[in-house]
C-alpha cells in the first residue's frame, strides 16, 4: 500500500445489521476508507436511507440473519452488487432479555437470541464463504469480523442469553479460523465493552458507572471507539492474523 491509497481501498464488505449503531459506524467507516459496502439488514427504511446517503460506495440488501433463505436472496444481491466478496462484518444482533435475571427470561426469548446472534452468524459466514474463497485464490486477503460482546468475557449478569450468544460467537471465530484458514480466509472477533447507543439506553445507570470505574481509560465508549480494530482486521495487511479476539473496551477486561 503507497501512502495514497486508503485502507480498504477496491475492498468489497458486507456488514450485517448496518442500519444502526455499531454496524452503522462500521459501514460508515469503510466506506471512508474506501471498500465498496453493502449493508444488510432488516430496518429496510432506516438502512436504505443511510445507504442513499453514504452515496455510490454503499448498498442496501434486506437480510434476516436468522433466516437460510433470507441470508442466500440478500448474499446473492450483495455479491451481485459488488461484484465478488473480500470481507464480511458478522454485526447483527440482539439483546432482547437484557437487564432480565435467569427466570425472568421467557423461553421465545431466549430461542430468538441464539436464533439471530449464534445461527445468524452460522448462516452468513457460510453464505459469504465460496465468494471469500474465490476472492482468495485470486490474491485478495479475504476476511471474516465477527462482532461479539465483552460481556462473554467477564460474565455479565442481567443479561445471560446474550452473553452465552456472544461466548458461542468467540467459540466459533476460533473454530471458523481454523476451517476456512485452509482457503486463505482469516477470520477474528472485536468484543467491545458497553457502547453508548440506542441499544444501551435500557442499562441501568449503576452498569454504566461499573463500566467507567473498571476501565483504564476512564470515559464512556462510543461506536467510533470500535471502527479502527475493524478497519485493521479488514485490512490486506491483516490476512495472515486470525482466530483472534480483541477485547475493544478501554482495558475493562484485558485478554
Ligand atoms: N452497543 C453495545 O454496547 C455493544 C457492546 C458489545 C457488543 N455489541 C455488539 O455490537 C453489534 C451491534 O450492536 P448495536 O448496539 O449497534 O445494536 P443495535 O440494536 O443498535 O443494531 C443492531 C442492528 O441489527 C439489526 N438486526 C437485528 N436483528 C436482525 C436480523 N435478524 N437480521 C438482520 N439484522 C438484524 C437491527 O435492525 C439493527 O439495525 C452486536 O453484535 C452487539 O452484540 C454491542
Amino acid at each position: 500500500m503507497t501512502s495514497s491509497q486508503k485502507l480498504l481501498q477496491q475492498r468489497r464488505v458486507l456488514i450485517t445489521g448496518a442500519a444502526r449503531g455499531l454496524g452503522e459506524a462500521f459501514a460508515r467507516s469503510c466506506v471512508q476508507a474506501g471498500a465498496k459496502v453493502v449493508l444488510a439488514d432488516v430496518a429496510a427504511e432506516r438502512g436504505q436511507a443511510l445507504a442513499a446517503e453514504l452515496g455510490a460506495a454503499a448498498h442496501f440488501v434486506v437480510m434476516d440473519v436468522a433466516s437460510k433463505l433470507s441470508v442466500q436472496a440478500g448474499m446473492q444481491e450483495a455479491v451481485q452488487w459488488l461484484g465478488g466478496l473480500d470481507g464480511l462484518i458478522n454485526n447483527a444482533a440482539i439483546t432482547n432479555s437484557g437487564g432480565r435475571v435467569l427466570g425472568e427470561i421467557e423461553e421465545d426469548m431466549f430461542d430468538r437470541v441464539m436464533q439471530v446472534n449464534i445461527k445468524g452468524v452460522w448462516l452468513v459466514t457460510n453464505a459469504a464463504h465460496p465468494y471469500l474463497k474465490a476472492a482468495a485464490s485470486n490474491g485478495s486477503a479475504a476476511s471474516v469480523l465477527n462482532i461479539a460482546s465483552d460481556t462473554a468475557l467477564w460474565g455479565a449478569p442481567r443479561l445471560i442469553a446474550y452473553v452465552a450468544s456472544k461466548g458461542a460467537v468467540i467459540s466459533m471465530t476460533r473454530s471458523m479460523a481454523r476451517e476456512l484458514g485452509a482457503d486463505g480466509i482469516s477470520v477474528n472477533a472485536i468484543a467491545p465493552g458497553l457502547v453508548v447507543s440506542e441499544s444501551t439506553e435500557y442499562v441501568p445507570q449503576a452498569r454504566h458507572d461499573q463500566y467507567l470505574e473498571g476501565r483504564a481509560i476512564k470515559r464512556e465508549q462510543q461506536p467510533s471507539d470500535c471502527t479502527d480494530a475493524a478497519l485493521f482486521f479488514l485490512s490486506a495487511g491483516a490476512g495472515f492474523v486470525t482466530g483472534q479476539v480483541l477485547p475493544v473496551n478501554g482495558g475493562y477486561v484485558m485478554n
